[in-house]
């Protein structure tokens, strides 16, 4: 048997009955509050919900490392629950803080007018200059979001300008020359182009009611997020109740890049161009070669199978992981006693060997005093990466990508 298969049988059948209880087929991923954003490899809100209502109690902390667009914080809220949110990019923060900070619905109804009229004063605004803007957005989109911008920026509530800069944001994607539906940034074909004429006033508009009426069902509860890299969580020792979380499943070259995908949002906001740049390289796995510190039976048999085939990405690989298990690490330091680690992950696929994340992580948990009590697994019903890609660009040679995930429960066994 070679490396590979002996993985490959290592790895836990999916049991059809787990599957269904998981899985949420049709489930609506967008309701209350959820819809207002896009945002890449989602958690879907009942996946939190669930795991929430099974591990945690009533006024219990929260944490969710990875938090993302913050659908665990706003579902945590809603069960009653405090919660704390971290992400290394700023738009996610961004995003988190406006589900989880509620608003009189008519305060935002009274300024979506206010916004609308002065929409329709003279204004002379100003373009920014960001590198490649022109290759992104046509000349009129440009100056019709260089208008919303600047009158956004006058609304002197932070909390009514953050709302409606998440309201932009979600604009700036709609109108963007960026091909529908996808994460990463490709352009459109130049005959969709030529026929693309977005309405950045009526997108906004339209935006921006949805998200009212999302506000209008908002629990009234409010989470703490910050911008933060939770290889170095900025937080104390044994001060959480649960954490609940989905990490990337991989490095952002390979797997999702959250900070391509947030790039231009990010840009027409306002945050620093510089940093917006790097967020992909400062991610879990993006940045610097790091060894690990830890072991795992697994990840090593793993790393030998890729490296035999492209030392290179079985580098990569190992840095993802390092910086994985730097976290893992973190929600020891930081869990209390029996606290539970509700972990969802994907098993990707590089250089055509299947990496059994979960178990890993199961290995890696050991390591730092997290029991396994089990895991479920689910389907993926619907997602925006595509099913199949050829990551070593070589054609004909498609890999699939992943369908299932893993839903791993770790507790804390010390003291
Ligand atoms: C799978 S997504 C989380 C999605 C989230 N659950 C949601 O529902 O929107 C993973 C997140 O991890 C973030 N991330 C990557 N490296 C990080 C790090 N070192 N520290 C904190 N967040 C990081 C990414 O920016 C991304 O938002």
């Amino acid at each position: 048997m070679s490396g590979t298969d002996e993985i490959m049988t290592k790895q836990l059948t999916l049991n059809e009955k787990a599957i269904e209880d998981w899985t949420f087929r049709k489930a609506n991923t967008h309701e209350h509050i959820h819809g207002i954003h896009p945002y890449p490899a989602r958690m879907i809100p009942q996946i939190a919900r669930k795991l929430i209502k099974i591990y945690s109690k009533p006024d219990d902390i929260v944490l969710d490392p990875f938090c993302g667009s913050g659908s665990v914080l706003a579902e945590a809220n809603m069960l009653g629950r405090r919660a704390i949110g971290i992400d290394i990019n700023p738009l996610a923060v961004l995003i988190a803080k406006v589900k989880v900070t509620p608003i009189n619905p008519s305060k935002l109804e009274h300024c979506l007018s206010w916004i609308n009229k002065k929409l329709k004063e003279p204004i002379n605004p100003k373009i920014p200059k960001f590198f490649n803007l022109k290759y992104w957005f046509k000349e009129k989109t440009i100056e019709e979001l260089s208008i919303l911008r600047e009158i956004l920026s006058q609304i002197e509530d932070r909390n009514i300008r953050d709302f409606f800069y998440v309201c932009f944001s979600k604009t700036v994607i709609d109108v963007s020359l960026c091909r529908n539906k996808e994460y990463k940034l490709y352009r459109m074909p130049e005959e969709e182009i030529e026929k693309f004429n977005p309405e950045t006033f009526k997108e906004f508009e339209e935006n921006a009611k949805k998200a009212i009426k999302g506000m209008k069902e908002h629990c009234g509860r409010t989470s703490l997020v910050m911008l933060g890299d939770s290889r170095y969580l900025p937080l104390k020792d044994k001060s959480i109740d649960i954490i609940v979380t989905s990490p990337p499943y991989g490095d952002s070259k390979t797997t999702v890049a959250y900070g391509q995908f947030s790039r231009y949002p990010a840009l027409w906001i306002g945050f620093d161009e510089k940093f917006v740049r790097s967020i992909d390289k400062i991610s879990l796995g993006g940045g610097k070669r790091t060894k690990l510190s830890f072991h795992s039976e697994t990840l090593d048999a793993v790393l030998a199978e890729i490296e035999k085939r492209n030392e290179r990405r079985a580098k990569d690989v190992e840095s993802y992981f390092a910086d994985l298990g730097k976290c893992i690490m973190e929600f020891s330091r930081v869990l209390k006693p029996n606290g539970h680690a509700c972990i969802v992950i994907g098993n990707r696929t590089v250089s055509r060997v299947k990496i059994p994340t979960d178990r890993i992580i199961v290995e890696i948990g050991k390591e730092f005093n997290l029991e396994h009590v089990k895991t479920f697994y689910r389907e993926i019903p619907t997602k925006k990466i595509p099913w199949a890609n050829a990551p070593e660009n070589i054609a004909g040679l498609k890999c699939e990508t992943i369908k299932n995930e893993s839903i791993i429960i770790l507790r804390l066994i010390r003291d």
